[in-house]
């Protein structure tokens, strides 16, 4: 330090230093009453939040027992069960749930008649309250907490009980959990009140130190500001925070504790990725203009599962959307640059259309897509189509949108969202253009399995194209595992099944479920009236009387949909329950679809004999079992039909996700109603409280309709409301969350191997 002191700098100097004293002992004092406080207000508290948690945990899996002790018994009085029938595969069936532990029946007190692969081999009969009514018990086997539901059940001439076995670690798990968040929520709250108390207390004594000081001594300004003693580098502190955060950030990559919502997708944008530009790239555009008979402008929403779901997304994150532009008039409603701002009401994001002439259309659109991969993916008994000549426009196709994916990025690095089968070759095509960019590539539809696959004659081609996405996403870990085969079959790379990444030349493609979904509330349920006047007017609309029960199925016009086979069982329930005639109609809502490909011209043309034919068989004068409305349907007519009906038939003979069925369980906020879903759908894997069903069964199709008829209205919204719960904690926003919280690992972690090289 440069400068004389004066005389009495010694004297200030060192009543400084006996405040400073003073005041560290005080903070010292002050920080460890505030922490015996703190783990006073903690050790009241925490259990508390543990016994509440743990009691809303059992109620939930008193409910779920009630449930599978429902369907036990429905199925088993369906099938009419004997005494000597053995339930065991029917069971293993149900316990493929993954809550559900075990499933068993007690003949009597000495005798375990059927039990399933992980019934504990502790668990005795004569243990358990065998009652003449339902009765639950909580025990531990083999140090694991079960929660036991015993049910009087007949099978026969035998009056035993069901057992259903639900594994209570969870709910000690949430409860461990809820206890650490309950510290961690107080003791933060507390400490960081006290923090803010001692900082004002600290900065009080030492301003009055500081005058005491200034008074006898003079600064040195001069001397270089340093930290511990050693100057800092910016760039290590950084280096060491993004370290810290990768650490950390695992605890909040699935999104499990936040509700997801545009707020905190929008907040994730900007703190995990700020300044990003994305990029999205799709073949269906979210907004189409037509030309209307009458010479109009008409603004259609197209009916597609992938715009349903990303349109929410890209209202919430902004950037461009890159689709080919279908409508009649839509050369005629963008700017000189084939751009416009959407959605044209209150624009949040760029729409950039692509214009494609027929030549292309038919080749990549109609040809290698919709009559090579969708069949191959679908597995819906179609044969699939592969045209070398298809292929070649589909290649070029890709490449004329690698090129505009090029000319719309404003810099090097965008995060490029490359959108189902239509774009197989796309990331390979944007990778070798813009080596920085994160490109997630999302398949809409399911993959099948490697054989099926290796049908197709440009198969490496393909998984080498995805290949290029830094991360390629599915709907389910099935078809996760099946392109993770493909991949082992089909092409030289290596496989970390640890990791669920595959490395081809030096590049690393994380290969990742995520369960798509439809957003929380919907935007088309603001508009919506009440419950019983959507009943009023869409029966007024088609002209039922109000007594009438309603079945709807909604979607488009297309053959993996399983539209024949709902109308098979509608028929077969007639023949069944001819008690059902002049009282249940089934309303068919199908936009058409592709009408030009000949499978879908024959399916709309049999559909429509198939009506005609049941009507004729079951109809009377004055009503008719089915209708079938062939035309468009915006969201708001949707809605309003799901408001109105009583059961919803989604019936896919296989589908990637089928967002018909979340929007069915969203759109009844009065927590009626039932949905009956096919299992080969990847909704099914999430809405379990639906009536699952085979749609190649017409008998259970059936038998599951008159169960949805009949189903008494508790019942109903018990289901409802676990769905209902699903569908909004498993949202579109957690469903981007979930790919953005990917993309910023990788882009910190590519940052730290940057620099850590350097
Ligand atoms: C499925 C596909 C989407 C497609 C939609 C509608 O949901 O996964 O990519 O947009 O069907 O089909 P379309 O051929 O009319 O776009």
């Amino acid at each position: 330090m440069n400068g004389a002191r004066f005389d009495g700098g010694a004297a200030a100097n060192g009543l400084g230093a006996r405040l400073g004293r003073l005041l560290r002992i005080g903070l010292v004092r002050y920080a460890l009453a505030l922490a015996g406080f703190c783990l006073v207000l903690v050790l009241a508290l925490a259990p508390l939040a543990s016994v509440l948690v743990e009691g809303w945990a059992r109620q939930d899996v008193d409910l779920r027992s009630r449930l599978v002790h429902r369907s036990v018994r429905e199925r088993v009085a369906s099938l009419e069960v004997g005494g000597d029938a053995d339930l065991t595969p029917f069971f293993e069936h149900l316990a493929a749930d993954e809550r559900l532990l075990a499933l068993g029946y007690c003949a009597d007190e000495k005798t375990l008649r059927f039990a399933t692969r992980l019934m504990p081999p502790a668990l005795d009969c004569a243990g358990l309250p065998l009652r003449r009514t339902d009765a639950t018990a909580v025990r531990r086997y083999a140090g694991v907490h079960v929660h036991v539901g015993v049910y009087p059940m007949r099978l026969g001439p035998v009056d035993g009980h069901l057992l259903v076995l639900h594994d209570l670690a969870y709910v000690d798990e949430r409860a461990a959990t809820a206890r650490i968040y309950t510290i961690l929520a107080l003791a933060s709250a507390v400490v960081g009140l006290g923090l803010a108390a001692a900082g004002v207390v600290f900065v009080v004594v030492r301003r009055w130190t500081r005058l005491l000081m200034v008074t006898a001594t003079r600064v040195d300004l001069a001397a270089p500001p340093v930290a511990g003693g050693r100057p800092v580098s910016p760039f290590s502190r950084e280096f060491r925070a993004l370290v810290r955060e990768l650490r950390t950030e695992k605890k909040a990559a699935d999104g499990i504790h936040v509700d997801w919502s545009p707020d905190t997708l929008r907040r994730l944008l900007t703190e995990e990725l700020p300044g990003v530009e994305v990029l999205v790239v799709s073949n269906r555009e979210p907004y189409i203009h037509d030309r209307t008979e009458a010479g109009e402008i008409e603004l259609k929403l197209p009916a597609s599962g992938l715009v349903a779901a990303l349109e929410p997304v890209m209202r919430t994150c902004g950037g461009t959307w890159i689709a080919h532009g279908s409508g009649s008039a839509d050369r005629e409603t963008v700017d000189e640059t084939d751009r416009l701002r959407v959605p044209p009401a209150a624009p949040d994001y760029t729409l950039r259309r692509v214009w494609l002439d027929d030549d292309e259309v038919e080749g990549y659109y109609y040809g290698f897509a919709n009559e090579g991969l969708w069949p191959l993916c679908h597995i819906a008994f179609v044969r699939p189509a592969f045209r070398a000549r298809d292929f070649e426009r589909y290649r070029a196709v890709n490449e004329r949108f690698a090129e505009m994916v090029v000319a719309e990025a404003g810099r090097d690095d965008p995060i490029v969202l490359v959108q189902d089968y239509h774009f197989a070759l796309l990331p390979r095509m944007i990778r070798r253009r813009l080596p920085k960019a994160t490109i997630v590539t999302f398949w809409h539809i399911p993959w099948p399995n490697a054989e099926t696959f290796g049908i197709c004659p440009w198969r490496e081609e393909i998984i080498d194209g995805l290949l290029g996405s830094s991360i390629l996403g599915f709907h389910t870990r099935q078809h996760c595992n099946n392109f993770i085969e493909a991949t082992d079959r089909f092409i030289e790379s290596r496989i970390d099944r640890e990791h669920d990444s595959v490395t081809l030349a030096g590049h690393d493609t994380l290969i990742r479920p995520y369960p798509i979904s439809i957003e929380w509330p919907p935007a088309a349920l603001a508009a919506q009236r009440s419950i019983a006047e959507c009943r009023e007017a869409v029966r007024a609309r088609l002209g039922l009387p109000q007594r009438i029960r309603l079945a709807v199925g909604i979607e488009r016009f297309d053959y993996t949909k399983g539209i024949l086979d709902r109308m098979a069982a509608v028929d077969e329930l007639l023949v069944r329950h001819p008690d059902w005639r002049e009282k249940v109609v089934f309303v068919q809502a199908a936009a058409p679809s592709r009408s030009t490909l000949e499978a879908y011209r024959s399916l709309q043309a049999e559909a429509i004999r198939l009506a005609a034919e049941i009507n004729a068989r079951h109809g009377t004068g004055t009503w008719q079992p089915i209708r079938l409305v062939i035309r468009h349907h915006d969201q708001s007519e949707v809605y309003e039909l799901f408001r109105a009906a009583d059961v919803c038939v989604v019936s896919s003979l296989h589908d990637g996700m089928n967002l018909v069925a979340k929007e069915f369980v969203a759109a009844r906020d009065d927590e009626r109603g039932v949905l009956v879903l096919s299992s080969f759908a990847g909704a099914s894997r999430e809405l379990s409280e639906a009536l699952i069903v085979n749609p190649y069964d017409t008998c259970a199709m059936a038998a599951a309709l008159a169960a949805a008829l009949t189903m008494p209205e508790d019942e109903q919204r018990d289901r409802l409301v676990l769905m209902r719960e699903v569908v909004r904690q498993r949202n579109v926003h957690r469903w981007a969350a979930q790919m953005l919280l990917d993309v910023a690992r990788i882009r910190k972690r590519e940052r730290i191997h940057g620099r850590g090289a350097a």
